[in-house]
């Protein structure tokens, strides 16, 4: 099987990110790991894990048992709530980098604003430190408001690279996505099928995927493709993490676009989706 060759896209501290990546929650022990070799040998060369998502090994592992080089392969991890603190922010980084066995990342995010903690723009200026000296490549947010965003920009004159928000057709962000295009920051996709919510049969997903021959999955992929968003979706299955990144010879016409946007729902958010009322330490 020949691995498909991933666009990417250009962020504004002069890097670059695979238009998609491949998200490793919850994805973890030797299965977990077996998972993520599969992945990387299927084409994807952005892998998104968490200290909390207590699999940092199992990514580091994979990327050793790929066999691919390092410079090939980005990995993004993420700084926790109980982190946020100046000190506790660069030891949390410094952990993150000895259980991946690396010696820098490509990306790191605050997981949560936690706004009620009140140290997300120190974590911030931590991480502006780390990466002058060269332990993390770019940095970045996740789960940040237009406020949040305005903070930590107005306190160290730095913007995030990205902000990975929850984002699939349920609840489509379409302000969100205005506050980064504005900012010059990327939009990236947690859950970006919706799981749970994961329009898979309805016929805004269905029609075009009859008539492209393609399957719901790779639908809701395309549609964030042409949003500009980049989603990071998990499968552990080989077949479905093939699907997922073979989506970028095929078109949705705007009426499918708007029709797919047309799902938005005011329930649609996943639980724990909302950052000022949700706190992850
Ligand atoms: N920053 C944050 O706060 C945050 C929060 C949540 C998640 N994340 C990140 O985002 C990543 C993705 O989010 P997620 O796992 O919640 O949601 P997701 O990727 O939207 O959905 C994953 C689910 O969809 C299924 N699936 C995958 N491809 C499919 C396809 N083509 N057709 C049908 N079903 C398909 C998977 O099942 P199979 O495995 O069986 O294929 C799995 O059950 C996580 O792994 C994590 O890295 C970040």
């Amino acid at each position: 099987m020949t691995a498909t060759t991933i666009p990417t896209y250009a962020l504004h501290d002069g890097s670059t990110l695979p238009a998609v990546g491949f998200g490793t929650y919850p994805l973890k022990g030797d299965e977990g790991t077996t998972a993520i070799v599969s992945a990387l040998e299927a084409g994807y060369r952005l892998l998104d894990t968490a200290v909390n998502y207590e699999n940092e090994t199992e990514v580091g592992e994979a990327l050793r048992r790929s066999g691919l080089p390092r410079e090939e392969v980005q990995v993004t991890s993420k700084l926790p709530g109980r982190h946020h603190a100046y000190d506790d922010a660069v030891a949390s980084v410094r952990g993150s980098l000895e259980r991946l066995g690396l010696d820098y990342l490509d990306l790191h995010l605050i997981h949560w604003p936690n706004p009620s903690v009140g140290k997300y723009v120190e974590a911030w200026r931590a991480l502006v430190d780390l990466q002058q000296e060269g332990l993390v490549r770019s940095i970045g947010v996740s789960n940040f408001t237009e406020d949040h965003l305005g903070r930590i920009i107005e306190a160290t004159g730095v913007t995030p690279v990205v902000n990975q928000i929850e984002l699939h057709p349920r609840f489509p962000q379409e302000e969100m996505r205005g506050v980064h295009e504005r900012l010059g920051i990327r939009t990236e996709a947690w859950s970006p099928m919706g799981k749970r919510h994961a329009p898979l049969d309805e016929g805004a997903v269905t029609s075009p995927a009859e008539r492209l021959d393609v399957t719901p999955g790779q639908v809701i992929l395309r549609w964030h493709v042409q949003l500009g968003s980049l989603p990071i979706p998990k499968s552990s299955s080989p077949q479905r993490q093939q699907q997922n990144l073979d989506v970028f010879d095929f078109e949705l016409t705007d009426a499918e676009m708007d029709a797919i946007s047309g799902l938005a729902d005011p329930d649609g958010r996943l639980f724990g989706g909302d950052p000022d009322s949700h706190e992850e330490m």
